[in-house]
């Protein structure tokens, strides 16, 4: 039954419950919260580039304990938020006292401006009371930006923090995150549903053709940030079992499509086998902070040719499954990309789950080339699969890019070259010529086509080089 539609929520913003009543959907968390005086989250650049707007969104991980999660406020539409609880810097001092985090980052002079220390605190805090008694591991910062300190301090500060002192913030740990309900929020601004199940979500779509699923905002958020779009009426998935299943089966490996990257790191690591490609894939993707909010189904959805799942997952002969009113379909994801930005997905139809043949081949490697090492879009990223009989011939060959045509693509020629093959290094030229004569990229800021040319064969050099064994990376 579908909720009945109101123009105001409720939702806990550092310990108390605060009423919503009239704003815009595509209302920004971090605009409310800065609107309500807590003006420790800060806009940096309102695209989830910076972490300066960073708040903690009270969640469960895979294990069912509770946690806080670091999370970008400006890109998240207020109504997502209905019914959950967070946190803001100013939440962390208790009784006049410093958070051991804060604490941590004027011992070890990790502030000069100040501009980017409320972000980065929330990112330390996040990270000191994460479930997990190993160190705390820097790279939890990674989303978060500094123009003047410089790191070394703040991850000084990080690693000085020490353990989780005692107090209401650890306290509230103890109990579960709250569950959200489903809602119908309509203001003269616009409307915002969350539904209880996708049969309700495909409903919805087809009543109002022109709303727009929303699953982690992280691609539509810039969007509406940057490029002043409004869509009349957002359907949030984020409410939806059927795109939080995740199936670790003997043949395959089911993956809803609306589990954040985050949420699948954690269910494939609670069933103890990570496929070592995807431990060295996830890292790459963005920083913790989008990470914590990106789905994967939004990843391929949104089909930017330089996404970082559809090469991986076009690698691993991934299929989706595709969630319609008429019923269910299942399609090669190498069939799913058809032109720039577009899918074979029909308006108002949904991405329920990619599926992943088992076994996953162990050789398989995902390369990304980008003009930073972490939290950065790709130039070009690659993933290649080899696989070989018992006599050493190559049996199948994947060689997937993405950055190099207006669709992530499998370099179908240069695999033909190599299936067959025992991979010598004349088998490796005639793939590298194929790749020549059948790539044509586009150039851009990012890197210019010859650059992009040269890096599909790079790469795949770097991957030879690392199955012959003669490089350890
Ligand atoms: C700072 C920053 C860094 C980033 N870095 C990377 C990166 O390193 N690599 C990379 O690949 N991407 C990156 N991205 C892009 C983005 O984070 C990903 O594409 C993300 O996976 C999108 O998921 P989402 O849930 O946020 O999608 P949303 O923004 O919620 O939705 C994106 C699109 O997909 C549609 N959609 C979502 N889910 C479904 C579904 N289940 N069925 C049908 N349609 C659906 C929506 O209608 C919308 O059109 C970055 C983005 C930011 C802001
Ligand atoms: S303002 Fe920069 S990440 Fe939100
Ligand atoms: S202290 Fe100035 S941006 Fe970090």
């Amino acid at each position: 039954m579908a909720s009945a539609a109101h123009a105001e929520f409720s939702f806990v913003l550092n310990g108390k419950r605060v009423r919503v009543w009239g704003n815009a959907p595509q209302t920004s968390l971090l605009d409310f919260v800065r609107a309500n005086g807590l003006t420790g989250a800060k806009e940096g650049c309102a695209e989830g580039e910076c972490g300066a707007c960073a708040i903690l969104l009270v969640s469960e991980n895979a294990n069912g304990r509770t946690l806080y999660r670091s999370v970008n406020s400006c890109l998240i539409p207020l109504p997502a938020i209905a019914d959950r609880e967070i946190y803001t810097v100013e939440a962390l001092a208790e009784s006049g006292q410093l958070a051991s985090v804060q604490r941590a980052m004027v011992e070890h002079n990790g502030s000069q401006c100040g501009y980017c220390t409320p972000g980065f605190v929330v990112s330390m805090f996040a990270e000191q009371h994460r479930p997990d008694p190993s160190l705390p591991d820097p790279h939890a910062l990674g989303g978060n930006l500094c123009r003047c300190t410089g790191y070394r301090p703040i991850r000084d500060a990080m690693l000085a923090a020490g353990p989780v002192p005692e107090g209401p913030l650890l306290a509230r740990l103890s109990q579960p995150a709250p569950t959200a309900a489903p809602l119908d929020y309509r203001t003269s601004g616009g409307r915002f549903s969350r539904p209880r199940s996708l049969a309700e979500c495909l409903q919805i779509a087809d009543e109002e053709p022109t709303s727009r699923f929303v699953a982690g905002n992280t691609d539509l958020g810039v969007v509406t940030n940057l490029r002043g779009e409004r869509f009349p009426h957002l359907i949030s998935l984020e409410n939806v079992p059927e795109l939080l299943e995740f199936h670790d089966l003997p043949d395959l490996v089911e993956i809803g499509a609306g589990l954040t990257l985050t949420s699948i790191g954690e269910l494939w690591e609670r069933n103890g086998d990570v496929p070592p490609v995807f431990r060295e894939w996830l890292p790459l993707f963005a920083s913790l902070l989008i990470r914590n909010r990106a789905t994967l189904g939004g990843n391929l959805a949104t089909a930017s040719p330089i996404g970082d799942a559809a090469p991986l997952l076009l690698a691993l002969d991934a299929e989706v499954r595709i969630a319609t009113l008429a019923g269910e379909r299942i399609a090669p994801l190498s069939e799913f990309f058809t032109a720039y930005r577009k899918t074979i997905l029909a308006p108002g139809e949904i991405l329920r789950s990619i599926r992943i043949p088992k076994p996953i081949p162990i050789g398989t490697r995902f390369y990304k080339a980008a003009k930073r090492s972490l939290d950065d879009i790709s130039t070009v990223a690659a993933c290649f699969s080899i696989s070989r009989n018992s006599e050493g011939r190559i049996a199948k060959a994947r060689l997937a890019y993405g950055g190099v045509a207006a669709v992530p693509l499998r370099a179908i020629e240069a695999e033909r070259q190599l299936e067959g093959t025992f991979g010598e290094p004349g088998d490796l030229t005639r793939a590298k010529d194929s790749l020549r004569h059948t790539i044509v990229p586009q150039g851009d800021h990012r890197g210019s086509a010859a650059y992009r040319l040269a890096l599909t064969q790079s790469l795949l050099d770097k991957f030879w080089r690392r199955q012959s064994g003669a490089v350890a990376a």
